[in-house]
């Protein structure tokens, strides 16, 4: 089993979203996902309660637990882990980044996004934990100056994965439903993208299980 985190102290910069659309576009392309809401607001929870399946299960697990949990969900044939925390530093949002083979920092292009970006960055590198950062709510003409700035801000910080994720209705709306973006739109714009992301997060996640295994603290 991997498992992924959506981490950074910036509230609102789609943690929750980016996660929900991605937990259903990898359960769509075969995995056996489980998330995981350490968010005390429990969006997750919230939106798995409105989609009312049980294909994509949602359980919230406290810090002390999460190692256990994971181990317990990997014997039981899960495949993909998600987790999502809250926008805060703190004891989950440690927990979560050093149980995870991959994070994931969504940051806005937007300046106090990205000094948010930063503090998360060093947090990480003190962890030793892998992560990249994913540009989120770009507006829609994707070539502006500002977005420039950002994939550039966020490169050399360590590692921008692709695509640029844009603002786009479909993103709340499928949220607002308990759904993906790939079930209440499936050939729109933010389907295709939420598809691209899952795939080079999948990329992502092979390269660091091919190198030699780096054990971290528990
Ligand atoms: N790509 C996107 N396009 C449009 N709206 C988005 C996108 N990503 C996030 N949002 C919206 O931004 C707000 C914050 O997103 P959320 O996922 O709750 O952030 P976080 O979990 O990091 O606090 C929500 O209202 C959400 O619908
Ligand atoms: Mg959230």
């Amino acid at each position: 089993m991997r498992t992924i985190a959506f981490v950074t102290q910036k509230g609102g910069s789609g943690k929750s979203t980016l996660a929900s659309s991605l937990a259903v576009a990898a359960h769509e392309a075969g995995e056996r996902v489980f998330v995981i809401d350490m968010d005390p607001q429990h969006s997750l929870l919230s939106w798995a309660k409105t989609r009312g399946l049980d294909d994509v299960p949602v359980s919230s697990v406290t810090p002390g637990r999460l190692p256990a949990t994971l181990a317990a969900l990997e014997k039981n044939g899960f495949t993909l882990a998600i987790i999502d925390t809250a926008g805060a530093e703190g004891g989950s949002a440690e927990a979560a980044m050093k149980a995870a083979d991959l994070n994931i920092i969504p940051s806005r292009p937007n300046i106090f996004d990205l000094w948010a970006s930063e503090q998360t960055r060093k947090t990480l590198k003190s962890l030793r934990a892998e992560f990249v950062f994913v540009l989120n709510q770009c507006p829609p003409a994707q070539q502006t100056a500002r977005v420039e700035e950002g994939a550039a801000a966020l490169e050399a910080m360590g590692g921008l994965i692709t695509p640029l994720v844009l603002a786009r209705v479909d993103y709340q709306e499928a949220a607002r439903h308990g759904w993906g973006v790939t079930e209440i739109n499936p050939h729109g714009a933010a389907a295709v993208e939420i598809k691209a992301l899952w795939s080079s997060v999948k990329r992502r996640l092979a390269r660091g299980k091919a190198k030699a295994p780096v054990r971290r603290a528990a």
